[in-house]
This record gives structure tokens, C-alpha cells and sequence, in this order.
């Protein structure tokens, strides 16, 4: 696991969606009630461009088939059964960072 800074060029607080990737992690990023909020880029229904979709009261509306994931859990709307990850971010050394968990064939790797 390690904080990955976010590149100032995403930080633009005006509610639209971004897609971002670093360190080999894609995500959408948000401002949204005046914090950031980092989560999946896909839609867990059929796979849509979150970074395609809105926000409203605390939800991101996905833009394909309109479903619904709360902000803070990722959890979809009542009767979905499905949810989005939301990603810890953290402010390290003056810079915006998210969590970046290495996966079994990074670590499979790094040891070759
Ligand atoms: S792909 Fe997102 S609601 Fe269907």
C-alpha cells in the first residue's frame, strides 16, 4: 500500500467528474459538498464510464441506465445490490494522495 500524489491538473473544484490514473490505478475523482471524493471508474451494472455520469445529493448517477451510488459508502440505491469502491484520500506533505493498494501480481512481480 502506498499514498500516490494526485496531479494538481485534476484538483479543479467545479463538481465535474474526472478520470484520472496513477500508479497503475484508473479512478474518478469529484469535489463535491466541498470535499474530494475518489471512486470506481466502472459502473458495476454493465461496466459505463462513471467519469460520464453526475452527482446529485451525495450520489453519483451512472449515465448509461441511471443507477445510483452513495458518495460516501458506494453503495447502489436500494434493490441495486451492487456498489462502487470509494478510495481513502489524504493530504501528505501539502499534496492531495489516494491509496494505491498493490495487487497480488505486483507483488508476484516485484519479487521476480
Ligand atoms: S451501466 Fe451503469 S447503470 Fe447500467
Amino acid at each position: 500500500m502506498a499514498w500516490v500524489e494526485i496531479p494538481e491538473e485534476y484538483l479543479i473544484t467545479d463538481e465535474r467528474i474526472r478520470q484520472v490514473s496513477v500508479s497503475g490505478l484508473t479512478f474518478c475523482l469529484v469535489f463535491h459538498d466541498e470535499r474530494w471524493i475518489a471512486f470506481s471508474r466502472k459502473c458495476p451494472h454493465a461496466g459505463a464510464p462513471l467519469d460520464q455520469g453526475w452527482c446529485k445529493d451525495g450520489v453519483v448517477v451512472c449515465p448509461y441506465h441511471r443507477q445510483e451510488f452513495d458518495l460516501k459508502t458506494g453503495r447502489g440505491a436500494q434493490g441495486q445490490g451492487n456498489f462502487i469502491t470509494i478510495y481513502p484520500l489524504q493530504i501528505v506533505a501539502d499534496r492531495w494522495c489516494i491509496e494505491v493498494k498493490d495487487n497480488f501480481f505486483q507483488r508476484l512481480f516485484a519479487k521476480l
